[in-house]
């Protein structure tokens, strides 16, 4: 079935100059991008985005990276896309995340770890609606 997803290339990835690598990897898989965008969000988005996690003791030097600069808010689509985005991502962790996974490959942090990826159908259109108000 064929799913839209919200992916974020948060601000490491930009700093890292890994837009390219990363985007590359969603592309070669098959996935259509629907929309795009390059921005520094503030807090206040960053806590609508993270809401499951804003009371977590994590949260205040998260909510600090991903306002640290620019990231790139995208759609993606494709056949299954939110559980082959997740896939590709991989573990949270990137210490411990497989290798061949995007943060397997490309990360050793748990809180830089470059990607998000939607985690389900519920939060793929809450987190459209968020980013890309205005999508048809
Ligand atoms: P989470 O939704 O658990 O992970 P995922 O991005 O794989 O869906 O957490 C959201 C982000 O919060 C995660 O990508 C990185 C950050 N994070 C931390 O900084 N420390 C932590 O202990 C956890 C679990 C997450
Ligand atoms: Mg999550």
């Amino acid at each position: 079935m064929s799913q839209r997803t919200l992916v974020l290339l948060k601000p490491d990835t930009v700093r890292r100059g890994l837009v390219g690598e990363v985007l590359g990897r969603f592309e070669a898989k098959g996935l259509r991008i629907v929309a795009m965008d390059l921005r520094t969000i503030d807090g206040e988005l960053a806590d609508q985005h993270y809401a499951e996690h804003v009371e977590k003791a994590f949260y205040p030097p998260l909510r600090d990276f991903v306002t640290s600069g620019p990231l790139v808010a995208m759609v993606l689509e494709g056949d299954e896309a939110i559980e082959v985005i997740r896939a590709l991502n991989g573990a949270t962790d990137g210490r411990k995340a497989a290798p061949g996974t995007i943060r397997g490959d490309l990360s050793l942090s748990n809180r830089e770890n470059l990607v998000h990826g939607s985690d389900s159908e519920e939060s793929a259109s809450r987190e459209i609606k968020i980013w890309f108000p205005d999508l048809p």
